[in-house]
Order: structure tokens, then C-alpha cells, then sequence
């Protein structure tokens, strides 16, 4: 990154410091532990330290509060958080130059999409495939943001759930043989809980792809402060992709789609 990038990562990265300090301090409760962890890894100490930490600054954290509301208040016309989010992945899906990967080896498959937000790869299945059979997208922010489904589109069936209250789920689960994951798996905090939960309700499972951005790029600022911030820089490669393979007893092939992402691809 250029002197230019490195100034703009730094800003853009500490927004969310100041209400997250003021939560911290003033917050009870999930906010209150929600804010502490999230700052006990910043400051690399344990979250019970986070409020000592912080407490001699306390006026100050107050005052850049008001601060900051003072002048998010001048703005009137700021995008919401979900306006602004899923334009940014569909930003991001264009980077994907390789759609080989997106080739299932039989016809009309049934591919759950598993935190599918716009769903942004479904073109690319679609392109490489003779039919798709069902496409079931679920994601929690689809109760309150609408997804954006073509109504001509009769294959895709969207389910607004955080994905574990669904598992285990109904016999349609049966018929599903591919579950798609798209930057997905680096939103968890236990990758191995997750599959612990899904897998038992998919029986006919075949192949599980794993999209996502590969742990040596930067996509430069604009993605870069979001990751930072979202998962604190985890990221999923090659280990964490083994370690699915080892859990699911599948055979891993890993394929590159461009200069930013990679598809594991795990075959049950
Ligand atoms: C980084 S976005 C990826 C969206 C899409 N797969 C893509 O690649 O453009 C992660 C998505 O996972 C969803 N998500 C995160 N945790 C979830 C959960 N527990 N249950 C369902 N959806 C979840 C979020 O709402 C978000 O839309």
C-alpha cells in the first residue's frame, strides 16, 4: 500500500473505537460484554481489564462521544449500514475472475447458501451449471433487510433465520446436496461448532464449497478496515480448510478464482 492508502486505513479503521469505548464504560449487560471483548482484542489484554483500562480516560471518551454524534448529526442523508453493506460484497463478488470452480458434477443440484446475503454467486452457479435445482439462501439480516430475489427466478427459496435455531430442520433438508459458504465461515467464532450443528440435519450431502478471500491479500482500504473490524483480521485458509476436511472425513481440493479468493471445495 502507498503512503495514501496506509493514511486512509489508519482513519477509516478507528471508527468504531469511540462508541465502543463509550459502551464499554457506560453499557450493562451483552453491551456492556459485547463492547469489552471486542476491545480486549484490540488492546490485546483480558476483558476484565477493558473497564481499568479505559476508566482515567472516562471524560474524555464522554466528550469524543458527544463529539462525534455532533457531527454524524450534520449528516442527513447517510446511507443505513445495510444499504450500504451488500452493494460492498456485490463489489467484491465482481473480483472473481474463475467460475470453473462453481461446476457441480451432476445435474440440477440443491445448494444451500448459508449466510447468502444478495447472493451474489448464484450467477456464477447458474452459469456453469445445465440447471440448478433449488438454491435455498438463508441469512439472518433478511428479517430485516429484503432479499433481493428476481420473482422470475422460481429455483431460489430464501429462509430469514440466523442459521441455528434451523438445524436440525425438516425432511426438506434431505434433498440438499451442496452447501455453498460464502465469507461466511470467517463471521464465527467456532467454525467446528457450526459444522457439529449442520451437517447431522444434511444427510445427503456431497460437497461442501467454501469461498472465500484469500489470507494473504489485502483488498486494499476499502475491505480492509471492514475485516479488520469484523473478524479482527481472522482469516480462513489453508488450516482452517484441512481441519474441515479432517472433521467431515471429505477429501479437500483447494482452487484459485482470481487474485483474491480461493474455493475449498470438499468432497464427502
Ligand atoms: C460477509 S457477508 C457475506 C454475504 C455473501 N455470502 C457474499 O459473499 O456476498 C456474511 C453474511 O452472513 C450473514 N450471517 C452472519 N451470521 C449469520 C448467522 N448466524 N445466521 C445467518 N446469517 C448470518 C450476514 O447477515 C451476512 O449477510
Amino acid at each position: 500500500m502507498n503512503r495514501r492508502d496506509d493514511i486512509m486505513v489508519h482513519l477509516l479503521t478507528q471508527y468504531r473505537a469511540i462508541p465502543t469505548m463509550y459502551r464499554a464504560l457506560t453499557g450493562n449487560g451483552p453491551v456492556f460484554f459485547k463492547a469489552a471483548k471486542e476491545l480486549a482484542s484490540v488492546f490485546q489484554i483480558k476483558p476484565e481489564e477493558v473497564e481499568p483500562f479505559l476508566e482515567p480516560y472516562r471524560e474524555q471518551i464522554i466528550y469524543a462521544m458527544q463529539d462525534f454524534r455532533h457531527y454524524v448529526n450534520l449528516i442527513g442523508d447517510i446511507p443505513t449500514f445495510e444499504e450500504a453493506y451488500w452493494p460492498a460484497m456485490d463489489e467484491e463478488s465482481k473480483l472473481v475472475k474463475n467460475s470453473a470452480p462453481f461446476k457441480i458434477p451432476w445435474e440440477n443440484p440443491v445448494i444451500l447458501d448459508i449466510g447468502a446475503g444478495s447472493m451474489p454467486y448464484l450467477k456464477l452457479f447458474q452459469e456453469v451449471n445445465l440447471g440448478i435445482g433449488c438454491y435455498i439462501a438463508v441469512d439472518k439480516r433478511y428479517e430485516t433487510h429484503k432479499p433481493p430475489v428476481n420473482s422470475t427466478d422460481t429455483t431460489v427459496v430464501t429462509i430469514a433465520s440466523d442459521y441455528a435455531p434451523m438445524f436440525p430442520i425438516s425432511k426438506e433438508n434431505t434433498i440438499i446436496n451442496v452447501l455453498f459458504l460464502a465469507n461466511f465461515l470467517h463471521c464465527l467464532e467456532d467454525i467446528d461448532a457450526f459444522f457439529d450443528l449442520v451437517l447431522p440435519s444434511l444427510p445427503s450431502l456431497k460437497i461442501i464449497k467454501i469461498l472465500e478471500i484469500k489470507p494473504d491479500w489485502n483488498l486494499d482500504f476499502l475491505f480492509d478496515y471492514h475485516m479488520y473490524e469484523h473478524c479482527k483480521g481472522q482469516r480462513f485458509n489453508l488450516k482452517s480448510a484441512i481441519d474441515v476436511a479432517e472433521l467431515t472425513n471429505g477429501t479437500l481440493a483447494v482452487q484459485s478464482l482470481g487474485d483474491f479468493h480461493n474455493m475449498y471445495t470438499i468432497e464427502l
